[in-house]
């Protein structure tokens, strides 16, 4: 039998490397640690389907409901869904489930793709926030209270606004305000809470948006908990939410057959979040801190956090290294895996799932890198873009629309027929319908020179687009 993948996935494994990506189980290190390695092992034995005494995903009444009442107690929920296609299929099934097609949601700019994607599949009018974004470093940082309230009091028409938080970076801002002034102008606030399914384990970080008043909230469990790939858990608080619209359109968005593995590894982690979590993470920030505290005030080395002090963000551009580069040499030389690069630096994902040894093992890479690179050039400043595109069409109507493609020069000005989303993190920065604009496509070409990679585009090298030819 050919086993490609699994040879693959073998040898990765059996390479030692030290994780700073998701998913938080850290490549299974966190099970073995706490003694759930035999449930694991047996677990492939336990694959099944819908049969009698398994339950349904999809209309939960007896071991899959008792597990997920258990679950929203401890996370602070009224009900907790849990989701076998990650937190893509709950922000869909939240946006849809909330808006009637033709209304407008009000959406951070720097959305995931999957809330583009379900304006086109619900047929919905994006009204967009612009986010901030830290000019040395490209960190996304979040909206601002007061543009949100400015966007809601000038589309009070919208049925729900849906924002990121925290950012992939680990920004947070308040919350709060902004869930009492779209609850006090009857709107849905609708979380992506993707990179936050940790936060209530310390109070050293932000609060997560349940606590926050937020409606709907969706997390990937897999990406900061110990939860497989692919499962994630929709929590939805108070009484504005029609809950069974959600069911319904969870119905149309997962597989009919949801994995019992997946699902099963959801109760795992929660077991780990109950019982170990909080020590863990306790452990884990105070090795966050020891860690910085030996590149404090060093010179060619930024180390920064955000408000969730899980996220670190390390620069080393003062030597003349892209984030890029910095990526591939860490896992080239070091084997050290980081979440993502953009150009100013990388982004490492910590969750209690990693140990002093990984961080052990950074500190000497770095060390060592900075003993070894001689200061090249500065690097070349490259902003991240500033102004939204216009939006001409809704992001429907874009993709139902006919198409043409002309060269990346010949497409200034012109209306977008496809994505442009470096990724990671999956942040597009033109969608279908958008007018494509200088600004951007530079940012882009000098991205992709320096090892950015795009996604959502055809001719990825970006020298052709589509474009929707309207005259
Ligand atoms: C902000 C944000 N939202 C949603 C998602 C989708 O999450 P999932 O991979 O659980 O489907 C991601 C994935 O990277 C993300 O970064």
């Amino acid at each position: 039998m050919e086993k490609h993948i699994l040879t693959k996935l073998q040898n990765l494994r059996d390479e030692d490397l030290v994780s700073f990506h998701v998913p938080g189980h850290k490549m299974g290190k966190i099970y073995d640690k706490l003694g759930y390695k035999n449930i694991l092992e047996e677990i492939y034995t336990l694959d099944t389907t819908e049969i009698d005494g398994t339950d349904n995903l999809h209309n939960a009444k007896e071991i899959i409901k008792d597990s997920q009442d258990r679950t929203a107690k401890i996370f602070n929920s009224n009900k907790t869904i849990y989701l076998v296609n990650g937190t893509t299929c709950g922000v869909q099934a939240a946006i849809m489930a909330t808006c009637n097609p033709k209304s407008k949601i009000i959406v951070n700019r720097d959305c995931h793709q999957s809330v583009i994607n379900a304006c086109i599949l619900g047929d919905l009018k994006p009204v967009y926030i612009q986010t901030k974004v830290c000019q040395n470093t490209n960190i996304i940082k979040g909206v601002a209270v007061e543009d949100v309230i400015e966007i809601i009091d000038n589309n009070l028409d919208s049925k729900a606004l849906i924002l990121t938080y925290p950012t992939y970076y680990g920004s947070t801002y308040d919350l709060k305000t902004i869930c009492e002034y779209a609850h006090s102008k009857n709107m849905i606030v609708i979380i992506d809470e993707a990179h936050g399914a940790h936060l209530e384990l310390s109070d050293k970080l932000p609060k997560s948006a349940i606590i926050e008043g937020a409606d709907i909230i969706i997390q990937s469990t897999h990406k900061t908990l110990p939860a497989f790939t692919q499962a994630s858990m929709l929590h939805i608080k108070g009484n504005r939410v029609d809950e069974k619209r959600i069911l319904s359109m969870l119905r149309f968005l997962e597989s009919s057959s949801p994995s019992y593995l997946l699902l099963n590894s959801l109760e795992l982690a929660v077991d780990i979040y109950e019982k170990h979590g909080k020590n863990l993470m306790e452990d884990l920030l105070n090795i966050i801190d020891e860690f910085k505290s030996k590149f404090i005030n060093r010179e060619n080395i930024l180390i920064h956090n955000e408000m969730d002090k899980t996220k670190i963000f390390i620069s080393l551009k003062d030597l003349g290294i892209t984030g890029y580069d910095l990526d591939e040499i860490l896992r080239r030389d070091y084997k050290i895996q980081v979440e993502l690069s953009n150009y100013y630096g990388v982004l490492l994902i910590c969750t209690i799932g990693n140990d002093k040894e990984d961080f052990n093992r950074l500190e000497k890479a770095l060390e060592d890198l900075l003993s070894k690179i001689n200061k090249k050039d500065i690097l070349e400043d490259t902003n991240y873009p500033k102004n939204l595109p216009t939006k001409v069409l809704n992001p429907r109507d874009a993709f139902y629309s006919d198409k043409k493609t002309v060269k990346i020069e010949d497409s200034i000005g012109k209306i977008s027929g496809e994505y442009i989303i470096p990724y990671p993190p999956g942040i597009s920065l033109i969608s279908p319908g958008e007018i494509i604009t200088q600004e951007i496509i530079t940012y882009i070409q000098q991205g992709i020179k320096s090892g950015m990679i795009i996604s959502g585009i055809k001719d990825t090298s970006l020298k052709y687009i589509a474009i929707i030819d309207k005259n």
